[in-house]
């Protein structure tokens, strides 16, 4: 697939991440062409220089009925911190499912933990985008133009 670059400001989601055990940042962003899905992504916050890797993921999270708008969610591992307000930018590098309604929050934790080992193995199949300058808007990732 070819990489897709997102960026938003992280908003405050439903609150249930850190329940499930995968806390995610959830991106406000004007336009989305990508379909929804989860993906595996390379993300840069606005105040750092270097990629993290994440799960990344899009759809109105249809196990919960509550939820009517697309969600673009930024599950970024092994990270803990608040991020609320901050600007962040994904390289999506991989499908790796579709969105789909889990018959249970089980399921859905279940999934999310398998998903986040394949990410995990693409993402180390897939280099980070070309090194950044320190302002936002400087990276320019192959094929993304
Ligand atoms: C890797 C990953 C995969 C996900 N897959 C699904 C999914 O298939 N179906 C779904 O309803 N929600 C999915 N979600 C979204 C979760 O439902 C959501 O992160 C959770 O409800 C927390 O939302 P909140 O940040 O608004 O509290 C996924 C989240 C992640 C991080």
């Amino acid at each position: 697939m070819q990489a897709l670059r997102i960026t938003g400001t992280v908003v405050h989601g439903d609150g249930r991440g850190h329940g499930l055990g995968f806390p995610t940042a959830n991106l406000q962003v004007s336009e989305l062409s990508c379909p929804d899905g989860v993906y595996a992504a390379w993300v840069r916050l606005a105040a750092e220089s270097s990629w993290r890797e994440a799960t990344v993921s899009i759809g109105d999270n249809p196990t919960f009925d509550d939820v009517t708008d697309t969600r673009v969610e930024c599950h970024i591992h092994d990270f803990s911190g608040d991020l609320y307000g901050a600007m962040a930018t994904i390289v999506l590098v991989g499908l790796i499912r579709e969105m789909r309604a889990f018959g249970d929050v089980a399921g859905l934790i279940e999934g999310t933990a398998a998903d986040l080992l394949i990410s995990r193995r693409m993402l180390s199949a897939s280099p980070p985008p070309t090194p950044c300058a320190e302002s936002a808007g400087d990276c320019v990732e192959p094929g993304l133009e």
